[in-house]
């Protein structure tokens, strides 16, 4: 089997890392963000290396971009011509920003736009990944957007933008890398260069994900995890990801679940599933036990220690363990469940999930996450 592992985006970091916009001067740049960015003077910090340049700022992202607000935000910059896009904000103002350049090149707009990545959570990555996931509200999908045309030129990783950020979406989406990771360690087109970057990432956040719980305004925790976020995008940007993704999609769209919390809520039943009765499976699983420090010698015990551990980490963090334990409406999701399990079948993360699944596997894990 071919692998690929490519790397395209330019990665900046550390605390003076945003002054490399300064080089941009004379640029018509276009700034995809949400209002809180706006709202919160959080935006200054960029603008104010923009002096030279002529801004236009779309700030009408909302989490879970549609594609509605991709064709709003083309239509905000169809005259002003962006020669560069920024995108400024959690992982949906990043994929928005993504659907708004591919909707402004298909439209003829420009050839080509430069486009940097300034991610201000620690979750989804997306600053170094060719994925950009849009809803679909009429539908009550999610659905990837893959191509090597969504990848930034460029991603600035400054954690003093993540400082600001509320317990429960700092939680959710450090969950979200830790899925990353696992999910990219497991996955059919792991490979030793997506591992590297996995297994850095795992450690990472493992580490440093609880010592953010204990202290919002540890700095140290916040820049290792907003780090392990980027290594851990471009660990499943090259593995891809599995069924956690894939069912996370469906589901979060359905019923409005905040996506790193969907995603954690799931990992524990599908470790255990992807694990059963397969030897291999049960040693990538095993190897991430290894990672985070846990031991035993027999591999079966280790995937059970370290679905243990996520589920320990979850009930830290406040993440329920059931969609009924977090109140999410059941009926909805009843009515639903043909086209749900059909949007997992079809998800572009399912297909690099290590065990292949069918209708009747995803109908029984619904209804163990329903709890
Ligand atoms: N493209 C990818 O590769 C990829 C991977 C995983 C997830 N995703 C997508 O990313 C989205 C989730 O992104 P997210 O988890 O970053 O959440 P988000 O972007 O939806 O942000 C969550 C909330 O946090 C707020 N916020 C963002 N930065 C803040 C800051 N610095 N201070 C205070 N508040 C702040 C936002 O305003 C928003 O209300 C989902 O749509 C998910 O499907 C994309
Ligand atoms: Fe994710």
């Amino acid at each position: 089997m071919v692998k690929q592992f490519s790397i395209k985006s330019h990665i900046y970091s550390g605390t003076n890392a945003l002054q490399i916009l300064k080089q941009y001067a004379g640029l018509r740049i276009g700034i995809v963000t949400d209002n809180f960015m706006v709202s919160s003077g959080l935006i200054n910090r960029i603008t104010e290396q923009l002096s030279q340049c002529k801004v236009a700022i779309f700030k009408d992202v909302k989490p879970d971009p549609s594609i509605e607000i991709l064709q709003q935000g083309a239509q905000f910059f169809c005259d002003f011509k962006p020669e560069m896009i920024i995108a400024f904000g959690g992982g949906s103002a990043l994929d928005a920003a993504k659907g708004i350049l591919a909707t402004l090149i298909s439209m003829g707009t420009a050839e080509e736009i430069a486009l940097v990545a300034i991610p201000t959570t620690s979750g989804s990555g997306s600053e170094v990944t060719s994925y950009a996931i849009i809803s679909d509200p009429t539908n009550n999908i999610k659905y990837p957007l893959v191509s090597d045309d969504l990848l930034a030129d460029i991603a600035i990783l400054d954690s003093s933008l993540v400082m600001s950020v509320p317990k429960n979406v700092s939680m959710d989406t450090g969950m979200d890398v830790m899925t990353h990771a696992i999910e990219a360690l497991v996955s059919i087109n792991a490979n030793d260069f997506s591992d590297a970057l996995a297994e850095k990432s795992l450690r990472m956040v493992y580490e440093y994900l609880p010592q953010v719980l204990d202290d919002l305004s540890n700095q140290l925790a916040r820049e290792k995890v907003h780090n392990a976020s980027c290594m851990a995008g471009m660990a499943f940007n090259s593995a891809g990801l599995g069924l956690v993704h894939g069912m996370a999609h469906a589901l979060g769209a359905l019923l409005h679940i905040a996506h790193g919390k969907i995603n954690a809520m799931l990992l524990p039943i599908i470790i255990q599933f992807n694990s059963l009765d397969d030897a291999l499976i049960t040693d990538r699983y095993a190897h991430c036990s290894r990672i985070i420090g846990l031991q035993h010698h027999d591999h079966t015990v280790l995937v059970q220690l370290l679905i243990h551990e996520i589920q320990c980490m979850n009930k830290m963090m406040g993440i329920p363990a059931s969609l009924k334990e977090l109140g999410a409406n059941i009926e909805l999701l009843q009515q639903n469940l043909p086209q749900i399990i059909t949007a997992v079948l079809n998800d572009s993360c399912t297909k690099t999930n290590p065990k292949p699944v069918n209708h009747s596997d995803i109908r029984a894990l619904i209804q163990q996450i329903i709890g």
